[in-house]
């Protein structure tokens, strides 16, 4: 995927995929896959560090990430989230953290929101660095937001999250994240703006279509919003092996004979 295509997939009704990854390893396997962007998303926080929020990960821990997912899959288009509040200081730090990331291997960065990003994202693009914004659940505000809801029920609401949108195209971004909000009004906002958007819990009307990782692999059995498709029962799966190993190991029969060094 090169950036210079998106707007052919959008005009093209060619749906684009992007998927969430954290580690080399994953990443070695969706580098050989048909997904088009990797998103190293602060839900790292969550997914690979066990914290309730994605508010905990900062911009060197987010570095790490990248740098592991690109060595894993070199080609592969990548995206990384700019962490809670790392845009929001001053322009400068704001400028380290694009800095920081991209110097890991990242390709565009993702912040969250539009109200007072808007010289940022203009200053970021201005400097050679694509943005995909993100609208509607916006993580990072989970406590202003009163928890992770729905958003843009309301007539109001709606209206809101379309003028973000255009306001996210007009300061610049590439793309936009539009993350659980109604079917109805992502269609709309897809329909009006130039840029593609990539939706999680959006429906299905969105340009792309963008999963967390452990998400679609099954692997948290406590966490299945609506919009989340298992494409594998991870957990059990990951379960069933471990216990393998521990019998195996209790009744000797892990190694066997072909897997100790004679001598
Ligand atoms: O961090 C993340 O995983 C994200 C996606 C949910 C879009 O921002």
């Amino acid at each position: 995927m090169n950036i210079l295509k998106l707007p052919e997939r959008k005009a093209g009704h060619e749906k684009i995929v992007m998927v969430t990854c954290y580690d080399y390893t994953s990443a070695r396997i969706i580098g050989q896959s048909d997904v088009d962007i990797i998103l190293v998303g602060d839900s790292a926080a969550m997914v690979m560090h066990g914290f309730d929020t994605t508010l905990p990960i900062d911009t060197a821990m987010m570095a790490h990430h990248v740098a592991a997912v690109r060595r894993g899959a070199p080609d592969k288009f990548l995206v990384a989230d700019l962490p809670f509040l790392s845009y929001r200081k001053s322009l400068s730090e704001t400028m380290q953290a694009v800095a920081e990331l991209m110097r890991a291997g990242a390709q565009a960065v993702k912040l969250e929101g539009i109200a007072g990003n808007e010289e940022s994202i203009r200053h970021i693009v201005q400097s050679g660095v694509p943005v995909m914004g993100h609208i509607g659940l916006t993580p990072q505000s989970v406590h202003q937001l009163g928890g992770f809801h729905v958003q843009g029920g309301s007539q109001p609401d709606r209206t809101r999250l379309k003028t973000e949108a255009r306001d996210c195209q007009q300061a610049g971004c590439f793309a936009l994240v539009l993350e659980c909000v109604p079917e109805s009004l992502a269609a709309e906002i897809t329909a009006e703006l130039r840029i593609p958007t990539i939706g999680i819990g959006a429906g299905a009307d969105t340009d792309g279509q963008v999963l967390v990782m452990h998400d679609l692999l099954g692997l948290n059995p406590d966490f299945k919003p609506k919009f989340v498709r298992r494409y594998l029962d991870g957990n059990l799966l990951w379960l069933d092996a471990f216990n393998q190993y521990a019998r195996d190991v209790r009744e000797g029969s892990f190694p066997a004979r072909e897997e100790r060094y004679a001598g």
